[in-house]
C-alpha cells in the first residue's frame, strides 16, 4: 500500500515532521509512506493552474498515485498553517488530486488541545466540492503537550498516544481496503 504524508509544517525542527517521521519508522510493515513537504510549493495563483510549476505537478502525481494521504500537521492561530491551505487549493483545481481520496489526519502542539481547532476546519475543507476527500470517519488523534512526549531520538514514548495512533492506522488501513 503506497500512502503520500503531507506535512503541515516546513520548520526544520517541526515536531510534526518527528511524528511523521516515527509514523513512516513504526508502520513500515502496514505501508510504505513518503513524506512530502510543502517548503517550495509556490501560491496558488488561477492564472497559471492550467499549467503549474513542476513541484505542483510532482506533488499532484504523487498524491493522485498513492492509496491514501495522511496529513500530520500543527494548528496555527486556531487553524491550518497557510503552506498546507495553499497545497489544498492547488489540489483542488483542474486535474483534481484528492478527490475519493481516503485520507487520515493527524496532528500536534506544544498546547493542550492538540490541533483540535485545526483538524476542524481541515474537515471542512477536505469535503469542499474541489478537494473532495474522504476523511476517515471516527477516528481523531489529537497529540497535546507534544514536547513531553518525544524522546531525544524524536520517538513517540507516550504508551496512550501509541495506542491511539496504532489503532487509528490500523483502522485506516483495513478502511482503505475495504473500499478497494
Ligand atoms: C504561527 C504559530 C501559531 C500557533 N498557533 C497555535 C494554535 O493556534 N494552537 C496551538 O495549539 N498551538 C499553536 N502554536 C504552537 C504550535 O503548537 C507549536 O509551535 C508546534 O510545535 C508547531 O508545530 P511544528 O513543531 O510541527 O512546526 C502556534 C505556533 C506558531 C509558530
Amino acid at each position: 500500500m503506497k500512502i503520500v504524508a503531507i506535512l503541515g509544517s516546513i520548520s526544520e525542527k517541526s515536531n510534526n515532521k518527528k511524528l511523521a517521521n516515527f509514523i513512516k519508522k513504526r508502520y513500515k510493515d502496514k505501508f510504505e509512506i513518503e513524506i512530502l513537504s510543502l517548503e517550495n510549493i509556490p501560491m496558488y495563483n488561477e492564472d497559471i493552474e492550467l499549467d503549474p510549476p513542476n513541484v505542483v505537478k510532482e506533488v499532484k502525481n504523487k498524491v493522485k498515485e498513492s492509496d491514501g494521504v495522511i496529513i500530520v500537521t500543527p494548528e496555527y492561530n486556531h487553524s491550518i498553517p497557510g503552506v498546507l491551505k495553499n497545497t489544498l487549493d492547488w489540489f483542488s483545481r483542474v486535474e483534481r488530486a484528492m478527490v475519493n481520496k481516503p485520507t487520515m489526519i493527524v496532528g500536534a502542539a506544544t498546547g493542550m488541545l492538540g490541533t483540535v481547532k485545526a483538524q476542524m476546519h481541515l474537515r471542512q475543507i477536505l469535503n469542499s466540492g474541489g478537494v473532495a476527500a474522504l476523511t476517515l470517519p471516527r477516528n481523531e488523534v489529537f497529540i497535546g503537550n507534544i514536547e513531553d512526549k518525544l524522546d531525544e531520538n524524536e520517538n513517540l514514548i507516550d504508551e496512550p498516544t501509541i495506542e491511539v495512533l496504532d489503532k487509528t492506522v490500523s483502522n485506516f488501513v483495513e478502511w482503505i481496503e475495504k473500499m478497494k
